[in-house]
């Protein structure tokens, strides 16, 4: 079979992981493409490739798009521009694996759902911790019940982001391009939490608050309580206000026969593991499910992207579908109502965006 072309859209922080994950998949992907705005953060990108006289650079992806027609492409521009960007591949027939978050309102993701369905697309949440050892050790004893009845889950996200971060890109921490910790940092580890717990949730109850960075425009602190529909609960408490650096990410699933913490600076490490079946050996699998990325961003990108490319070619729903991004994105969403106006709020919602959270620090 050809191999599937490829293009990224964005080439900032994340965008290395991107080219990475494609060049680790190379066997199945030809990068044809990368599009930026600013022509030296393509140079930048690429310098991590030997020889890139095969790879087009675009300002424009309009036009990327009508003169490369590449069959996948990645997203990694400012959130808010996911959805144009994203309904715009997809009209062109291409495939999708967009970042974190997928878009900043319910009704954007939706349409970029319906519309990938509708073309017959693959549409990707960049989710990659899904693919971390430890996870989806931690996946497969849901799956096989091990934990008997699961009660209740908590999500940490105990890490630091400072002024020079966010002068980086003024993007960060705005309401019309990002949202704060939560839906940018965290939303991550409330992905896996809510996925865990089994997805369907009744209620959420928090706070947020914008303690420490008073030149971001969204909270830095959020502390939520969630009710599942199978009669568990979650706990979430993110924040990037931690002194002086990033902590730790944990995540925490209980049940009525298993125990596990999944801990490291970014869930990448198991240090609980007890069953109440025996069925393996709580320092074998501390020891093999276990990985040490050097940052929090793990190792997750390639087999995201090899997931992608299978599901492309078997014409299959990838392992984190449009459903799971905005599944996490609603979370965020719900977080934000509940802690704007002070009370409960049940799911599901429908018609919620960042941009109702103008002004609310
Ligand atoms: N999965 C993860 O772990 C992870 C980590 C960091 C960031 N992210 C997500 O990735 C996205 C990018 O974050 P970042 O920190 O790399 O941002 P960044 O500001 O470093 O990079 C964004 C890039 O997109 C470019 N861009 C803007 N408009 C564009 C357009 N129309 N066409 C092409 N390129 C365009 C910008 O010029 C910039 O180079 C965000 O959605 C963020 O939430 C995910």
């Amino acid at each position: 079979m050809s191999k599937i072309k490829y293009a990224l859209i964005g080439c900032g922080r994340i965008a290395p992981n991107h080219i990475a994950a494609a060049v680790n998949n190379c066997e199945n992907l030809e990068i044809v493409a990368v599009c930026d705005p600013i022509p030296e953060n393509m140079e930048k990108v690429l310098s991590q490739i030997e020889d890139t006289s095969s790879i087009a650079r675009y300002t424009d992806y309009k036009v990327m798009l009508k003169e490369k027609q590449p069959e996948l492409c990645a997203i990694a521009t400012e959130s808010g521009y996911h959805a144009p960007i994203a309904m715009d591949c997809i009209e062109a027939g291409c495939n999708l694996i967009i970042e974190k978050p997928i878009a900043l309102s319910l009704k954007d993701a939706d349409a970029m759902i319906a519309a990938a369905e509708k073309k017959g697309t693959v549409l990707c949440a960049c989710h990659q911790n899904r693919f971390n050892k430890s996870v989806q050790k931690i996946r497969e004893a849901v799956e096989n019940d091990r934990f008997g009845k699961i009660l209740h889950g908590a999500a940490h996200i105990r890490w630091a982001r400072n002024k020079n971060y966010y002068d980086q890109a003024p993007w960060r921490g705005t309401w019309a391009q990002d949202g704060g910790a939560l839906m940018n940092q965290c939303i991550h580890n409330i992905d896996l939490l809510r996925w865990m717990m089994g997805n369907e949730v009744v209620e959420v109850c928090a706070y947020t608050d914008r303690l420490v960075h008073d030149y971001i425009e969204a909270e830095d602190l959020g502390i939520a309580v969630v009710k599942f529909a199978n009669g568990s609960y979650g706990i979430i408490e993110g924040t990037t206000n931690i002194y002086p650096e990033n902590l730790e990410e944990t995540l925490y699933i209980f049940g009525s026969e298993g125990t596990v913490k999944a801990g490291g600076k970014s869930v990448n490490l198991i240090e609980e593991w007890k069953f109440a079946d025996g069925k393996d050996d709580p320092e074998a699998v501390k020891e093999q499910y276990g990985d040490n990325p050097p940052n929090v961003y793990g190792f997750g990108h390639t087999p995201l992207y090899t997931d992608v490319l299978d599901a492309i070619k078997n014409k299959r729903a990838p392992y984190v579908d449009g459903h799971s991004g905005r599944r996490a994105l609603e979370m965020v969403l719900a977080i934000y109502k509940s802690a704007a106006e002070g009370r409960p709020v049940k799911l599901p919602l429908e018609d919620v965006s960042t941009l109702d959270f103008t002004g609310r620090f």
